[in-house]
């Protein structure tokens, strides 16, 4: 008698329920991946004018790696040691060349320059070139690096002025 009830309450009412948790996580899970709509996910590509459409899954990459090698100089787009060059969409506008699109934050974390593009900063900022001084960008592949572009160029279209502690536009 003990035994069919138990049987009964696993029926009806434990896989259900089972059931139901697995759907709302599921559910869930697909209307966080889906809150970052496709406007908000296309960014310039390169300097000649294209643009890219990155995928939710590549920004969550890009914001995890760009937390684990970036942010302890770089927390929400700030720029900890030199506030004036910080990551906000107009500094990287403003540089030489321009930083906002993928390609050159993916070629400044290749070969880093000053600010006017006159000096090379690979001994002083991290890159892919000098993994011996800056071992945390040694296991950032080509598809990191866009990754973390991405999540750069992204992250102020969705957080607005909390992004470089709400700069304005030079
Ligand atoms: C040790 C601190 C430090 C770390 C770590 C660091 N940066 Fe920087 N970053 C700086 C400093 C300082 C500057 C300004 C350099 C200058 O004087 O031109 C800068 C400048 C930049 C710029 C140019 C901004 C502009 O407006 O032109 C970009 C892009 C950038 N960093 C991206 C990154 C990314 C992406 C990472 C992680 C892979 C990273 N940085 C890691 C300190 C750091």
């Amino acid at each position: 008698m003990l035994y069919t009830s138990k049987k009964i309450v696993a029926r009806y009412f434990i896989l259900p329920l089972c059931a139901g948790m697995i759907a709302i996580t599921f559910w869930t899970g697909v209307a966080m991946a889906a809150s970052i709509d496709k406007v908000t996910r296309t960014i310039p590509l390169n300097a000649e004018g294209r643009q890219t459409t990155l995928t939710t899954n590549q920004l969550a990459i890009g914001q995890r790696k760009f937390n684990g090698s970036c942010a302890s100089c770089h927390l929400d787009g700030v720029t900890k040691t030199n506030p004036i060059v910080d990551l906000s969409p107009g500094s990287l506008a403003l540089a030489t060349p321009p930083r906002n699109t993928v390609a050159s934050i993916v070629d400044y974390l290749e070969n880093p320059t000053t600010y006017d593009g006159l000096q090379d900063l690979s001994k002083f900022h991290p890159s892919t070139q000098r993994t011996d001084l800056f071992p945390k960008m040694r296991d950032l592949s080509k598809d990191d690096l866009t990754a973390i572009a991405g999540h750069i160029l992204v992250q102020p279209k969705i957080v607005g002025d909390q992004w470089a502690g709400g700069k304005p536009k030079r």
